[in-house]
């Protein structure tokens, strides 16, 4: 009887612990596959991580270096001389364009922009201190009168103004800085060269190339 009783004890207790025994099986692999998820998810984020790390760092975060220019040129008044008696008088507006790529302002000292006719300064024009907003372009408005009261003895103007183009030259150093998340501060220091080539005998710009 009691053989009796505990026969179908037997495989009654075996198949609990068989259960528990899947039962524990089951629940580990659930486990170890939540670890793999968790784990999957972690590298995931930390890849996510450093792509948004890495792009802010490549664009909003890096400092390029302004760039400045002249923009359309008017001439107000122009009057010249010939190859036996040289001379140039002319005034003009224009604009220096400084153009800001970076995501914050950058401001820039007062400077002056020179103008040189074969490496003599022949006019200049100021700029006053100011800023470039984030990712704009600054336009100053400028007179510049230039002049060759300077130039004594440059052979080439008679045979220039002859052959009706006058070549001048543009130069400014701009210092200032560049100011990133409203903290972060780079000095930047940019340069304008630019070269205008002028018909005389229209009176009008034939072409402009900056650097
Ligand atoms: C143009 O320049 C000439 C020579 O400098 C001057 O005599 C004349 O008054 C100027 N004209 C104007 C409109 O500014
Ligand atoms: C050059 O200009 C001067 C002064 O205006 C004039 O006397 C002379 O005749 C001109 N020469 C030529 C070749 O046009
Ligand atoms: C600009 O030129 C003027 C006249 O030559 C000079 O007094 C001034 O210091 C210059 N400004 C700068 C910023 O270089
Ligand atoms: C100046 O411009 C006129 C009109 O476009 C042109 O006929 C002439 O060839 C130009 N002069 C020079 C030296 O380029
Ligand atoms: C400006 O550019 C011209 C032409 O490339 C060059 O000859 C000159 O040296 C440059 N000047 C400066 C101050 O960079």
């Amino acid at each position: 009887m009691a053989e009796k009783i505990n026969q179908p004890l037997a495989p009654a207790n075996r198949h609990p612990r068989s259960d528990e025994e899947s039962d524990t099986l089951q629940s580990k692999e659930l486990r170890r596959k939540k670890r793999v998820k968790l784990a999957v998810y972690i590298a995931a984020f930390s890849v996510f991580q450093t792509v948004v790390i890495l792009v802010f760092a490549l664009t909003v975060m890096r400092v390029r270096t302004p760039k400045v220019r002249l923009g359309t040129v008017t001439f107000k008044n122009m009057t010249t001389g010939n190859l036996t008696s040289p001379f140039f008088d002319i005034s003009f507006t224009t604009q220096v364009r400084v153009r800001n790529t970076n995501f914050g302002p950058y401001k820039y000292d007062s400077t002056n922009v020179t103008f040189t006719y074969q490496g003599v300064i022949v006019g200049r024009a100021s700029i006053p201190k100011g800023k470039a907003g984030f990712r704009s372009t600054k336009k100053v408005s400028v007179m510049v009168y230039v002049n060759s009261n300077v130039l004594s003895s440059i052979p080439s103007l008679g045979s220039d103004l002859n052959a009706g183009v006058l070549t001048l030259n543009s130069h400014a150093k701009l210092r200032g800085k560049v100011e990133l998340i409203f903290v972060l501060k780079k000095e930047e220091l940019t340069e304008m060269n630019c070269t205008m080539n002028i018909n005389i005998s229209t009176e009008e710009l034939r072409d402009l190339n900056c650097k």
